[in-house]
């Protein structure tokens, strides 16, 4: 085996680098010692979200939760939380640079007030935060920006590229050296912008988003467990995001945004954004990039370009993934004391599990 080139067998095994999810929401307490060890199995590493309730909005609150995801990580998974710090109009530029220093956190979320779950002391005007901004493109701290304008005005299915427009665009012009990753992005309008843009702009892609369109939230019915923010768009976008993701361009990456809810959360009159997709991320992964004819992209959508962009090493340890010929039972819900959490189903056969990981 090269150090550079995967090993693949196309129908039959795929030999990668050991993968690396760049958007996961882990939550706390039983749902975190629940859901964690599905992340701490198959990746290296996690960008840890910090909407928790209340959010992870100073570095001591990082160190806190950093403790806790790690005690949740069982013995033999080799893991490490990248944290992140929720980003708020009094966040102080200081803390942000101290806990960047000491390697406590790696990048800073940007959620817009009120655009998605557990988000409502995210940024109003992002104007407020530019004192912050200004010191992290200065250290060279990536901002991870949740790209949905949160007008009520605004059609839900058009909130990423008005974005984009209203107020991405112009924060790049006012902090040009500022590392931006546009999270799990759902349209063509992001796919072409991110292309459009030659250095410090990346963006990550879900698992979900590959596979879904908007017709599987309404298909026969309303189906919650495929509601998430931001909503699957239409067809022509996930084709986009396929395209995007087994192009081989380093500007796109995995995020899985696996975010885990209790089925009664959902399946309510007012049900909650977030798919929990950990338990089936890669096999559902592997299986777009083969129907798609990319395994040989696979390992850069998953264990290359995010380390890349971040400046980190390539994990050194390597996952080999099989595909059975017959497909094997979807996983049932993960129980979190009392609540079940129901995993992504992404009506097909799973065929390709993750069979092993070897240290080097
Ligand atoms: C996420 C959650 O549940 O925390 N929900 C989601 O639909 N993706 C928040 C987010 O990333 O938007
Ligand atoms: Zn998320």
């Amino acid at each position: 085996m090269t150090d550079n080139a995967p090993t693949t067998t196309p129908g039959a095994e795929l030999v990668i680098r050991r993968p690396d999810d760049w958007h996961v929401h882990l939550r706390d307490g039983a749902v975190l010692d629940a859901v964690a060890p599905f992340t701490s199995a198959h990746f290296g590493r996690a960008i840890i979200m910090p909407n928790l309730v209340p959010p992870v909005v100073m570095a001591a609150d990082a160190a806190g939760y950093r403790a806790r995801i790690l005690a949740a990580v069982p013995a033999g998974h080799d893991f490490t939380p990248l944290m992140t710090l929720y980003l708020t109009e009094a966040t102080d530029p200081d803390d942000v640079a101290a806990a960047a220093r000491d390697g406590l956190v790696t990048a800073v979320k940007l959620y817009p007030a009120g655009a998605t779950t557990n988000s409502a002391s995210g940024v109003r005007d992002v104007r407020a935060v530019d004192a912050v901004l200004e010191r992290m493109a200065a250290i060279g701290l990536p901002l991870l920006i949740h790209g949905e304008a949160t007008d009520p005005e605004i059609d839900i299915f058009d909130r990423e590229a008005v974005f984009i427009d209203r107020v991405l665009i112009p924060l790049r012009q006012r902090h040009p050296g500022l590392r931006v990753v546009l999270e799990h992005v759902t349209t063509v309008d992001a796919v072409d912008y991110v292309r459009s843009v030659e250095a410090g702009l990346a963006a990550t892609i879900t698992v979900h988003h590959l596979v879904i369109n908007r017709n599987a939230v309404f298909r026969g019915g309303l189906r919650p467990h495929y509601f998430c923010l931001p909503v699957a768009k239409r067809e022509r976008h996930r084709l986009a995001l396929r395209a995007a993701a087994t192009s081989g361009d380093p500007r796109f990456f995995l995020g899985t945004d696996t975010a885990p809810h209790p089925v009664t959360a959902k399946e309510s009159a007012c049900g909650c954004a977030g798919i929990f997709t950990a338990p089936v991320a890669l096999a559902c992964l592997a299986h777009v990039f083969e129907a798609e004819g990319a395994l040989d992209r696979f390992e850069g959508f998953a264990s290359r370009h995010g380390p890349a962009f971040y400046g980190l090493p390539v994990n050194d340890a390597r996952t080999r993934l099989v595909r059975d010929a017959a497909p094997y039972t979807p996983p049932a819900p993960v129980l979190a004391r009392d609540d079940a959490i129901a995993v992504f189903d992404p009506e097909f056969p799973l065929h390709w599990r993750v069979a092993d990981t070897q240290p080097t």
